[in-house]
């Protein structure tokens, strides 16, 4: 017999995940359903129409050399982008800059970066991004959670925050995420500072901005990083830009710790197709496409706003409407948020309607809600009558 025993062999917090499941593994699509569950664009990519003409830069027949590995180009661009000087009279260059294969990569970077397996810890603000927690699971890293205020303010803890940064041992690393994702809150500025200002921790902050293009101009605080050593500011073309095809994010960040970031890497973690489409979102070509998209988009996220409500059984908007989805509440026939209904009511639509939006009503603070990606006019107004008449069943029943 084998000596081989894969339970003896694997590292113990690596055979303890759960494999991803995304909502769409629960259903079977056909091509047909009303995708409202990854806070995807569903305008489209930022690539206009005549793209053929106008022309991606994809090197086809220049596929069989390894892409860039420093993509310094790219960053170029990324830093023009935010160079707002909103924030800092100083200026961004691409030695502020790490870009990986989505945000994702920089979450695990910055962990391997930072923390020591076993030992070291991260701070999270519950409700947040799963992606920090199973992260910091595979880097056999353990979280001290300082929740959010409650809704509708989803704002951060501060003097819990600085608390535990002052009291428990060996956090290194505090994500926040802002605009928050299920909130869709954006997280105070003079907050983030007072975190950064902390007297005596020695760590960084990691503000996750995946979704900033969705809340007011110059809100993005990635210029900020010239100011402070210890902050990474993260975004993603995955979101406003429409490109989570593509995996693209990027980490902005002092220029020791985007060293750091890039030394520890794949050499060759962006392809050049990816590099390429990526150039082709941020150029004035993208940028109009990205703005027009986006504005369908706000102009849609009104529309729910005012819709939603009148739905006998919607309950609540918790959170703000920073980003392009919408938490609310669903209700059961008492009135009261309830996780039985809006569970009931997420496998219904996505069973019998083709209409897959998210459940969230297991997180901290987010009792009976579902997260709704805003969606094309079409599907908004799918979604709206789905709501309904779901609703309307599941209640009565
Ligand atoms: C808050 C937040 N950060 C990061 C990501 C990951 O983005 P990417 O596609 O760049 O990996 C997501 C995706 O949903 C997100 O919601």
């Amino acid at each position: 017999m084998s000596p081989f025993n894969l339970q003896a062999c694997a590292r113990p917090n690596i055979l303890a995940l759960q494999p991803y499941r995304c909502a769409r593994d629960d259903y079977k699509d056909d091509g047909t359903n009303i995708l409202l569950d990854a806070n995807e664009n569903a305008y489209g990519p930022s690539i206009s129409p005549d793209v053929a003409s106008t022309g991606v830069d994809v090197d086809f027949l220049g596929l069989h050399r390894y892409p860039d590995p420093h993509q310094a180009a790219l960053k170029q661009q990324l830093c023009a982008l935010r160079n707002t000087h909103a924030h800092t009279p100083k200026t961004l260059t691409p030695e502020n800059l790490f870009v990986g294969v989505g945000s994702d990569e920089a979450i695990d970077a910055l962990l391997r970066c930072f923390c020591v397996p076993g030992r070291d810890r991260i701070l999270t603000c519950p409700p947040t991004y799963g992606m920090y927690a199973v992260s910091a699971q595979v880097n056999d890293v353990a979280i001290v959670k300082v929740p959010l205020l409650p809704a509708p303010t989803f704002a951060l803890d501060v003097p819990a925050i600085l608390d535990a940064l002052t009291n428990e041992e060996n956090i290194k690393l505090v994500y926040l995420c802002s605009p928050g994702n299920p909130t869709g809150s954006l997280l105070a500025k003079d907050q983030v500072h007072q975190i950064l200002n902390h007297p005596t921790w020695n760590g960084v902050v990691v503000l996750d901005e995946a979704y900033i293009d969705f809340a007011f101009e110059d809100a993005s605080l990635a210029e900020w990083v010239t100011e402070f050593p210890n902050l990474v500011v993260m975004q993603t073309l995955s979101k406003a830009f429409g490109m989570a095809g593509i995996r693209l994010g990027a980490a902005f960040t002092s220029p020791p710790i985007a060293a750091l970031l890039n030394s520890l890497k794949a050499p060759y973690n962006i392809s050049s197709p990816t590099s390429a489409l990526a150039s082709y979102a941020v150029s004035d070509k993208g940028l109009p496409v990205m703005r027009d998209n986006r504005a369908k988009i706000l102009s849609q996220r009104d529309r729910i706003l005012a819709e939603l409500p009148k739905i006998p059984g919607v309950g609540r908007l918790r959170g703000g409407t920073e980003s392009n989805f919408l938490l609310f509440e669903m209700l059961d026939a008492g009135g009261a948020p309830d996780n039985t209904t809006a569970l009931a009511v997420y496998e219904k639509l996505a069973e019998t309607k083709g209409v897959v939006v998210r459940f969230r009503g297991k997180e901290h603070g987010c009792l009976g809600c579902l997260r709704i990606t805003i969606g094309t006019e079409p599907e908004v107004t799918r979604f709206l009558q789905e709501l309904r008449t779901t609703l309307n069943e599941v209640r009565g029943s």
